[in-house]
């Protein structure tokens, strides 16, 4: 460079203004190197980041499946069970193991602009289409479905974030006794809702893949960590039971079933 070669002594401004110029060189670089940190999609509001875990085995059907209108209005009834929820505008609320977010996109316009659904599933390829689905306008109008990838046995949601969770055929609750990721994923569910809030259940009342599972078992499991049953509906469907819990008021101690 020029700067080295002129006489420093007998232009002192200009060492001056070296020195400046290689701060600012220097501050770029640093600012260029932050931004890979920085370049990472912003964490919505609410989500806390999900610590690594392997991939469960896929699903062994294609997701899509869970979208087909004709065979599973008879049997999840979807307008029977928004009612049951009770959704208003400005509800935060979550479709815990959304799938392709057969729920999701449904609930997601009954709680309106203002409103928000986080949309949690944990395998890597049913969320690819989720998020496919959420950045669709036609389907997703006000943009607030909030996808997220967490954790078998955790929300990553905040403590005491929703108004309302539902888990539709998801299965963690069927075991009379569960799993320690499913015993810790319902003991983070129920910390997930804030107190007074609901969380509704819609499962299969036989399981043909695993026949040990059964409904029964819901209201025992979710009993134990701390909600009071509501609302029982053990014929919603021919296929199909319903539950509506809530979180006291007054926070129950939570405890692993
Ligand atoms: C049978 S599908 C039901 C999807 C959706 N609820 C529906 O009714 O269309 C179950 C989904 O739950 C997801 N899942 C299972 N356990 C989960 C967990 N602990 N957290 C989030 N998603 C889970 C699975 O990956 C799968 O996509």
């Amino acid at each position: 460079m020029i700067l080295h070669k002129l006489p420093t002594i007998q232009y002192p401004d200009l060492v001056i203004w070296q020195w400046v110029a290689w701060i600012g060189l220097t501050a770029q670089l640093l600012a260029l190197g932050g931004c890979k940190e920085r370049g990472a999609p912003p964490r919505p509001p609410g989500v806390s980041a999900a610590a690594p875990q392997e991939q469960p085995p896929p699903l062994g059907y294609d997701p899509r499946k869970m979208l087909d209108e004709k065979t599973r209005a008879s049997a999840i009834r979807p307008q029977r069970a928004l009612s049951l929820l009770g959704l208003s505008p400005g509800m935060v609320v979550a479709d815990i193991g959304a799938g392709p977010g057969y729920f999701t996109f449904r609930m997601a316009r009954a709680v309106g602009p203002g409103g928000r659904v986080y949309a949690l599933e944990i395998r890597d390829s049913v969320l690819k289409l989720l998020r496919r689905r959420s950045a669709d306008r036609k389907l997703n109008p006000h943009q607030n479905v909030v996808p997220v990838n967490n954790r078998e046995d955790d929300t990553n949601l905040r403590p005491d974030l929703l108004d309302l969770a539902l888990l539709c055929e998801v299965h963690i609750c069927l075991r009379k006794k569960p799993s320690e990721d499913e015993a810790k994923m319902m003991a983070s569910i129920y910390r997930t809702i804030k107190p007074g809030g609901a969380l509704a259940v819609l499962e299969l009342k036989k399981n043909d893949q695993y026949p040990t599972y059964a409904p029964r078992n819901i209201v025992a499991n979710f009993k134990r960590v701390g909600f009071t049953l509501e609302r029982a509906e053990e014929d919603y469907s021919p296929v199909a039971v319903f539950y509506l819990f809530r979180k006291p008021r007054t926070g129950a101690a939570v405890t692993s079933p």
